[in-house]
């Protein structure tokens, strides 16, 4: 199986002309490397640009909103976002909940990305852990109300990407064991609510992913692949990331 990298530029590069070039370089390196499976989410600016430049990386809108317009200055829809030809739709990440995405809102962007043929890369994770163990509890509840209403039939088309806040930005990556440990728990969440089929749910870890903790994070921490941030904005450490999964 390939693993899948979503890189999540967040609010990067500064120009159409760099987004270009980290775009062209991601892409060669991804053609070279067969098992890896490389989504880009740009900042929805270079969503439509980028869609012309290359059908071959698909391309992810990092959020939007679930209604299909209205009053929400700043803000962009899914309806929009897939109309620039955006294929996946990344749902909750921890920047995008900081700025006020509620649980609701996850599971409202859930059902109008299915209903538009985008497939939602749903982001969970708790901001802190204690040895109480409460942040199963909060993760459970992130993944519940957000795939609340999914059919059965439509769940093997959401990823979900496991992101504890305190390692998105941080200078190292969870422990692997304990990623395996969290991914086996998401799964049987799922399958509580949903039945067998919630061990086919594809998992992805985020959090201070890049070159040289990436492989390991895959082979011991039972995930198929990654979003990532800082290691994905620069074309050498997105190049090198991509190589060290070949
Ligand atoms: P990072 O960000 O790779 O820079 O830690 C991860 C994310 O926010 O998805």
């Amino acid at each position: 199986m390939k693993t899948i990298l979503v890189c999540n530029w967040k609010m990067n590069p500064p120009t159409w002309k760099e987004a270009k070039k980290l775009f062209d370089e991601t892409k060669k390196a991804a053609q070279k490397a067969r098992d890896v499976s490389v989504i880009v989410a740009p900042p929805s600016v270079y969503l439509r640009e980028l869609a012309k430049v290359s059908r071959a990386i698909p391309l992810a809108v990092q959020h939007a909103r679930a209604e299909e317009g209205g009053a929400h200055t700043g803000e962009i829809s899914l309806a929009q976002a897939a109309d620039t030809k955006a294929t996946y739709a990344i749902v909750g990440h921890a920047e995008s909940r900081a700025r006020g995405t509620t649980n609701a809102d996850t599971n409202a962007q859930i059902l109008a990305a299915l209903a538009l043929k985008m497939a939602p890369i749903l982001c969970v994770g708790e901001s802190a852990r204690s040895i109480q163990g409460e942040y199963f509890d909060v993760v459970r509840a992130q993944v519940k109300e957000a795939l609340a209403n999914v059919p059965q039939n439509r769940l093997a088309t959401i990823m979900i990407a496991y992101e504890p806040v305190w390692a998105i930005g941080a200078p190292k990556p969870m422990q692997p064991r304990d990623m395996h440990e969290m991914g086996i728990f998401i799964r049987k969440t799922i399958v509580q609510g949903w039945g067998e089929i919630g061990h086919a749910v594809t998992i992805l870890y985020g959090g201070a992913v890049d070159s040289t903790n990436a492989a390991t994070m895959r082979d011991e921490g039972d995930v198929r692949g990654f979003l990532v941030g800082r290691a994905s904005a620069e074309p050498s450490k997105i190049k090198a990331l991509i190589q060290s999964l070949a």
